[in-house]
């Protein structure tokens, strides 16, 4: 039996304004927005005129109109790279990023802006329960960092947003809508979103989406089944199901979407048709109750020697079909229906008709698209490809469910290191129907990366590549949960932890499959990416000056001047610096890079030469001259490369060396 607790008894004296708001509300909800009183409105539903003012129509709360500033505020961080927690990390092209998804969506926008095919999410659903992440706009970087181990004294997290709280359903929407938006900007034209909810925010979020994303590329109102049985619990929002809400970058792109695992397991090949595989259709129809004149006998004889020349039917068409005789006969005007019955029965033939007239049907026998297997009834070829472009179910009732999320990562961790996972079939429905070779999936509230494991497993049963970006906040876990018990810090932990051993499960099945082993050693990672790179929220290498707009206090400001002056942070391996400057130099962070040496110094060759670092303390013109001869399109070099008395004469030299070929140059 689960444990359960009595209410507290409320020592405290009651609140008699409490008492009578709550009395006010009883009698007129709809005067209430969000706690608070609206008075105008109670007049007016007291019949008394209030101006309205200017009336728009469209969502509002408190701190929207800030939320533009959170948007628009640089992010002064970078990512940087942590080899010991990847797998595979030179060769993969798969990201898992740790840290506020704000500051990294941000990141991410010069990098993979319009690169992004499909982006899922599954927010908190503002429960009342749910952390919710602190954004402090002008500091959010900040706020980050001393985030971890924000509780009260009761172990509560301070930021939790609880319905009493007044600004509720504000402080969720104040979280959603920046993130929303800078994720709208890395979709391609013809990307999607899906975002899971429940209702109790399933409103708000659909007018957000609409503000943000338009209500004419609103594609869905998913709804799926979570709870697998009958007893649902009835709580104070009925709990048995929930919704993928989605939106299209562009509803005008043209893009198809290809609709499958709905009936993935019916989908097979019997007859080895190089059309791929095929699902078996109705191709016939009961006969009763149908107007003679439009009875067509089903006449396949699969043994020819049968004839039936005692059946009042007209030979319209006849043919042959591989082994099999097809003949098509239309009863004769006058004949009595039933005596066709009869004469069936007695032959035991199918008392059915084709679903079509007669050319249509020479039609499909044409197209090899009827599946005769003995004395069965013919069956109807529909391929799986055939299934593109169709329009995704919006019911699942049950396919999946929370429970099957569940077991799913207990077969991974053996035991319930994370609460309601999402379960995967549910992920590769909609990955399964949107994405293709080659395309990059997102998902920013990452959680255990229920996404990243179906994306693994569902690439590497179709042998196609698809490249995933999850990011996510390392969240502590909480005190005596399972997590915290098997020695996960943090959620991001659980995250990165459950993508390596489902690698691992993946590669251990390929071992047992022999041949896919010897493919894989001959093509490593052609077919699957069988790896993930681990970068890290952390504050940029470089020293900057404060975001603009910011107030500075003077004694902090001198402090910033002292720092310019040699404005490289100590401690900062190389590797650190060149993904910074790759980032935001607009390179995506899977880059191909190559390590050479030119005139006697290391440079790194970004994407076949679209860009040159040079991280060197004492830059040479035999290195700069290297640099220029490759001809790339730009460079980059440490401003403090440019060191001793010719530091100023070999930056103007750089300059007019760089110019005259055309190379954008940078110091940094
Ligand atoms: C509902 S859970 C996602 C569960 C996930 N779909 C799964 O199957 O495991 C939402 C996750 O978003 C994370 N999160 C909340 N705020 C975040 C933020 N600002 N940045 C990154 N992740 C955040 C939480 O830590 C939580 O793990």
């Amino acid at each position: 039996m689960p444990k359960e607790t009595p209410e507290k008894l409320d020592l405290r004296s009651m609140d008699i304004t409490d008492e009578k708001k709550q009395q006010l509300k009883q009698l007129f909800p709809e005067v209430f927005r969000e706690d608070k009183i609206d008075f105008d409105h109670l007049k007016r539903v007291l019949g008394e005129w209030v101006d309205p003012g200017k009336e728009r129509f469209g969502l509002q709360w408190p701190g929207k109109a800030e939320r533009m500033k959170t948007i628009q505020q640089p992010s002064i961080a970078t990512l940087r790279p942590d080899r010991e927690e990847s797998v595979n990390f030179d060769e993969t092209e798969n990201l898992f990023i740790e840290g506020d998804n704000l500051e990294v969506l941000k990141l991410l926008q010069k990098s993979y802006f319009g690169k992004v095919k499909m982006i899922y999410i599954d927010p908190p659903y503002n429960t009342g329960n749910e952390f919710i992440y602190p954004d402090n706009y002008t500091e959010s970087l900040d706020t980050y960092l001393k985030y971890t181990g924000q509780k009260d004294a009761e172990g509560n997290w301070q930021s939790s947003n609880k319905e009493t709280e007044g600004r509720f359903h504000s402080k969720w929407l104040n979280m959603m809508y920046p993130r929303l938006f800078l994720a709208k900007n890395l979709l391609e034209e013809n990307g999607v979103i899906f975002v899971s909810i429940d209702d109790h925010e399933v409103h708000h979020l659909r007018k957000m989406m609409n503000e943000i994303y338009g209500e004419e590329n609103f594609t869905a109102q998913i709804v799926w089944k979570k709870k697998t049985g009958s007893g649902s619990q009835i709580e104070k929002v009925f709990s048995e199901h929930e919704y993928v809400i989605s939106y299209v970058k562009n509803s005008n792109s043209g893009e198809k979407w290809r609709i499958t695992n709905e009936n993935d397991g019916n989908f097979k090949n019997p007859d080895n048709d190089e059309r791929g595989d095929w699902e078996s259709c109705a191709i016939t129809a009961p006969s009763k109750n149908r107007n003679p004149n439009q009875l067509y006998l089903i006449e396949v004889n699969f043994n020819s020697n049968k004839s039936r020349t005692n059946l009042k039917y007209d030979i319209i068409d006849e043919f042959q079909y591989g082994n099999h005789r097809v003949i098509f006969r239309k009863l004769q005007e006058n004949s009595d229906y039933n005596e066709m019955f009869d004469a069936e029965k007695e032959v035991a033939w199918f008392i059915r008709r084709w679903a079509y007239i007669p050319t249509s049907m020479r039609k499909i026998f044409e197209d090899n698209r009827v599946y005769l297997n003995g004395a069965n009834l013919p069956r109807y070829k529909k391929f799986q490809s055939e299934y593109e472009g169709k329009a995704l179910r919006s019911i699942y009732c049950n396919e999946f469910s929370t429970q099957q999320g569940s077991e799913e990562l207990r077969a991974l961790f053996n035991s319930d290191i994370v609460e309601y996972p999402k379960p995967k079939k549910l992920l590769q429905t909609l990955v399964e129907a949107t994405t293709k070779q080659d395309d990059i999936i997102v998902d920013f509230f990452a959680g255990s990366c229920s996404t990243a494991d179906a994306i693994l497993n569902l690439s590497n049963k179709e042998k196609v590549k698809r490249k995933f970006i999850m990011v996510q906040l390392p969240e502590i876990t909480e005190e005596k949960t399972e997590a915290k018990k098997a020695g996960f810090e943090t959620i991001a932990d659980i995250g990165k932890e459950r993508i390596r051993r489902t690698i691992k499960h993946i590669k251990e099945d390929h071992k047992k499959d022999k041949q896919l082993a010897l493919d894989e050693e001959k093509n490593s990672n052609d077919e699957i990416d069988l790896g993930f790179k681990v970068f890290k929220l952390t504050p940029s290498n470089f020293k900057v000056w404060e975001a603009p707009g910011v107030d500075i206090e003077p004694e902090k400001l001198k402090e910033q001047l002292d720092a310019f002056s040699d404005h490289l942070n100590p401690e900062n391996e190389e590797e650190s610096i060149l993904f910074e400057l790759i980032l935001k130099s607009g390179f995506p962070l899977t880059a191909n890079i190559e390590k050479i040496e030119l005139a006697g110094k290391h440079v790194l060759n970004v994407e076949n030469g679209k860009l040159m670092i040079c991280l060197a303390e004492e830059l040479t013109i035999e290195v700069l001259d290297a640099i220029s001869e490759k001809e790339p399109q730009r460079v980059i070099c440490l401003d403090n490369g440019f060191t001793g008395d010719d530091a100023d004469a070999l930056k103007t030299n750089a300059v007019q060396l760089f110019k005259s070929k055309e190379i954008e140059f940078r110091t940094v």
